[in-house]
């Protein structure tokens, strides 16, 4: 392991857990701790988390059930920070090395001041970004990437100019970055959002449409011109089903990112030989796919384009620092379903 001199003095590390899950206005819904720190070993590296983002993933894992943890729960899927330590198997970073990275469902998250990561699900961060700009990017960002690219068969550099996509939900955080990325691409991107502050973020970002998914979006896309999309990716609420099926083109493509229990008919996918994609960011780390290191080769990639000034970061919110009282209150800003671009909280 390389690093272990330099982190003997890190015995322990400081942590926003729970062990009860509690509505977001109970004070104790989340809790301070200290919690052991343990060494990294094979692809694992310890990072010293700088910045975290709070995702609508952290708040579905906190909502209110009545099981109790018999050990504090660390949660939190969105982080940028400084390798401190790796692994004996770990050859992509080194001490000192700056990182961004989402983190996998199944392990401890980022709420946490040191936390151990499988390197290949972490990617360098940003050097024009600060920590907490990074830090809104990597959960998003793989989640739009995937998407786009990897379910939808878009081609990221540009063969696929002028086809058109319907981004459901495209002011939040997994809308505000595959913005960028379908316009790097070459895409004719309408999104949708229903206010004007919403309207004016996605257009800000590079949308050449909106549409409001509060109204008739089938109506206001043909408006536009659009009979049919070419694509269409559903980042926000499956009750978008029955239109996303209207719009699509015959053999067109539709991804979607969201939870549904709601009737999916299909009966329109079928006869347009249309194509439904599900994306979920953790599954490659969850199942330890053989190509997890994908997600390290994205995350750089897109490090190298908002270097570049291609792409920007999204975060819209800082606050700080990184415990229990301003995490509850970040969870309680993403629980309103309202925010635009990322809330970052940074700084322990
Ligand atoms: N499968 C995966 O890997 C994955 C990854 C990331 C996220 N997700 C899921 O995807 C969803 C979106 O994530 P996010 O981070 O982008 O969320 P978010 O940042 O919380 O999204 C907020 C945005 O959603 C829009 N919105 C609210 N209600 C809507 C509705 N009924 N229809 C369309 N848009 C609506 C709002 O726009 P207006 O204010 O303009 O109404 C707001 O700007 C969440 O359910 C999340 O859990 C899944």
């Amino acid at each position: 392991m390389n690093g272990i001199n330099s982190m003997e003095h890190i015995k322990t590390t400081k942590a926003v857990a729970l062990t009860r899950y509690l509505p977001v206005d109970n004070p104790e819904a989340f809790i301070d701790v200290e919690l052991p720190v343990v060494l990294p070993t094979g692809h694992d590296v310890l990072v010293e988390v700088k910045a975290v983002a709070v995702n609508p993933v952290d708040v579905k894992v906190r909502a209110p059930k009545d099981k109790v943890e018999e050990t504090p729960r660390v949660l939190g899927w969105d982080a940028a920070g400084v390798v401190v330590a790796t692994g004996s198997d770990a050859t992509l970073f080194k001490p000192g090395d700056r990182v961004y990275y989402a983190g996998d469902i199944t392990r401890p998250g980022s709420n946490q001041q040191y936390q151990l990561i499988d390197e290949r699900i972490v990617g360098r961060k940003p050097s024009t970004l600060s920590f907490a700009e990074a830090a809104a990017l990597p959960l998003t960002t793989i989640t739009a990437y995937e998407a786009l690219f990897d379910r939808l068969g878009i081609d990221r550099d540009g063969a696929d100019a002028g086809q058109s996509i319907l981004m459901i939900g495209g002011a939040g955080g997994v809308g505000s970055i595959a913005i960028q990325l379908a316009k790097r691409a070459g895409l004719n991107v309408i999104a949708s959002a229903s206010r004007p502050e919403t309207i004016d973020w996605v257009k800000e970002l590079g949308a050449d449409h909106t549409v409001n998914h509060r109204q008739d979006m089938v109506a206001e896309t043909r408006a536009l011109g659009f009979h049919h999309v070419d694509h269409i990716a559903i980042f926000n609420d499956m009750r978008h089903w029955d239109t996303a099926v209207e719009l699509i083109r015959p053999q067109g493509g539709i991804v979607t990112i969201d939870d549904t229990d709601l009737p999916m008919p299909m009966g329109g996918m079928k006869t347009k030989a249309a194509s439904l994609h599900w994306e979920f960011m953790f599954a490659r780390s969850m199942h330890r796919t053989p190509d997890m290191i994908e997600q390290h080769r994205l995350l750089n990639w897109v490090a190298d384009e908002i270097d570049a000034g291609r792409i920007r970061t999204t975060v819209n919110k800082v606050l700080s620092p990184i415990n229990a009282a301003t995490l509850r209150e970040a969870h309680a800003l993403v629980e309103t379903g309202r925010t635009r671009g990322k809330i970052v909280v940074e700084g322990f």
